[in-house]
């Protein structure tokens, strides 16, 4: 059984969310959330149909003008209620994101700190968007540019980070003035819908337009999402999911030239050179490699490591995933939890036995444990072909495959040899090092000696098929404003 408390089980809002009003969807369809842990069915959720999608995006765009008019300091306060509304409930938030997504509950209350912390930075950045006023260069009039949000937005989060995903889309749409639609993932919208509860109830004490939040579960993401994109109301998309996925709603956005932000896949290289401080990059491999069992999308994917300490790196690294245990996350001492589900673990394994087809050995883990749930054991490779599919595809799971390099110009060439560019790690004890990975991986996040780069007031984002725009930091909110600029 799932240890939800039974007062926030019956409190929770399973329905679709339009016009301030949580709802059946149309039909009175329902589909069904499972915890990963056990299988076990926590709730039906309204199954939003097209139509259903329709009518949030009315909703939003009803309200797009009052909510631009709304003053930023306003914006800001609500904004700032609901970070502190969700801090007082965050053992209610962190319970949940444990039921419908598996992560340890540790790691769970660690995500709804970093989560609230998006609302709160952009309760601070509300009230902080600039223009520019000057005389034009010929000096015959001046130039007055200022910013205003762009409308509407649809956006899509993925299901590893419920709460986190959501918070940091809906923090700087709303801190900007666009009201928004929001697609949570089918496997977990619980965390999404619980927030949007939130912040509809906050805004309706402050008597604030009711529709600045909709949300829309659906089982059915393309047909749901399709029919929005060529709805001219909407001006913005923000998705966060696969490169695959997000290539087809580009196209798709395409007929309507939305804004977009899109934040996709990843094949994070963590290189570890010769002078590093050895003990200090094993802890960070593990929180790089392991945080939600390896299913972000900046988890390291390939551990590159210098020929002189690779046996070694990767027998320690061997040795501590031995030790960690793998059960529901709502179980204390548990350190991994389960995969997302069956096909997830399905896929890690092949890419397992793809490497050790190629001639990699197992130090460690390299299947699944009996038992319930889809959890796949701690792995660790040694001796990886760079051309496995392990080195090659984003892994999503706790497997961590090491390859050896012989110098600095290998180490970037491998680093680089990837479609993707969103976040690197690089353990090195000389500044100088440090300063040419910095200059000489492609990625837009990089992490020197720190296996985290993730930071509500920094821009996350990627470079090459990893992505556009960025989300978090001042970065993240100029993703929701137009330029406007005035010749006077
Ligand atoms: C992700 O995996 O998509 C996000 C992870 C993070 O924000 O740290």
């Amino acid at each position: 059984m799932s240890s939800l408390s039974p007062a926030l089980a019956a409190h929770l809002p399973t329905g679709m969310l339009a016009d301030g009003q949580w709802t059946a969807a149309s039909g009175g369809r329902t589909f069904e959330v499972v915890d990963p842990a056990t299988g076990e069915v926590l709730f039906d959720v309204a199954d939003a149909s097209p139509e259903d999608g329709r009518r949030a995006l009315a909703s939003a765009a009803d309200v797009a003008s009052a909510w631009r008019g709304v003053a930023p300091r306003e914006r800001s306060e609500l904004l700032r209620a609901v970070y502190e509304r969700i801090v007082a409930r965050s053992g209610a938030f962190a319970s949940l994101i444990t039921a419908e997504c598996g992560k340890p509950l540790a790691e769970a209350r660690a995500e709804v700190t970093y989560g609230a912390d998006f609302l709160r930075w952009y309760a601070e950045q509300a009230v902080r968007v600039e223009g520019l006023v000057r005389t034009a260069p010929a000096g015959a009039n001046r130039q007055i540019v200022h910013r205003r949000p762009v409308g509407p937005a649809l956006l899509i989060t993925p299901w590893n980070f419920p709460i986190a995903m959501a918070t940091r889309k809906i923090g700087p749409a709303l801190a900007a003035g666009c009201p928004v639609v929001i697609k949570p993932a089918h496997q977990t919208p619980l965390t999404t819908m619980l927030v949007a509860e939130v912040i509809r109830s906050e805004a309706a004490e402050r008597g604030l337009p009711p529709g600045i939040v909709n949300v829309v579960p659906t089982a059915s993401s393309g047909d749901l999402v399709a029919p929005l994109l060529t709805d001219d109301r909407l001006r913005k998309l923000s998705f966060t999911g696969s490169t695959a996925v997000g290539r087809t709603l580009l196209q798709q956005a395409a007929d309507q030239v939305l804004r977009t932000s899109m934040e996709l896949g990843g094949n994070a290289p963590f290189v570890v050179f010769a002078d590093a401080d050895l003990d200090a990059a094993l802890d960070g491999a593990t929180v790089a490699k392991l945080r939600n069992a390896g299913q972000s999308c900046v988890a390291a994917n390939r551990f590159l490591v210098h020929d002189s300490v690779a046996r070694e790196f990767a027998q320690r690294l061997a040795d501590r995933f031995a030790g960690l245990r793998v059960g529901r996350g709502d179980v204390d001492g548990v350190d991994v939890g389960p995969l997302i589900d069956a096909e997830a673990v399905e896929k890690v394994a092949e890419l397992v036995d793809d490497a050790t087809d190629r001639g990699a050995q197992v130090l460690t883990g390299g299947g699944r444990p009996d038992g319930p749930g889809t959890f796949f054991q701690p792995t660790v490779l040694a001796g990886v072909d760079t051309d496995a599919r392990v080195v090659r595809e984003e892994i999503f799971g706790p497997v961590a495959p090491v390859v050896a390099f012989a110098d600095d110009d290998e180490a970037f060439a491998l680093a680089n040899d990837t479609e993707y560019g969103l976040a690197a790690y690089a353990y090195t004890t000389s500044l100088e090092r440090a300063l040419r990975v910095g200059a000489e991986i492609d990625a837009g996040m990089i992490g020197i000696n720190r296996g985290m780069v993730s930071d509500a007031s920094a821009p996350f984002g990627g470079m090459k098929q990893s992505g556009l725009g960025r989300e978090g930091g001042e970065a993240g909110l100029e993703e929701y404003l137009e330029t406007v600029y005035v010749a006077l």
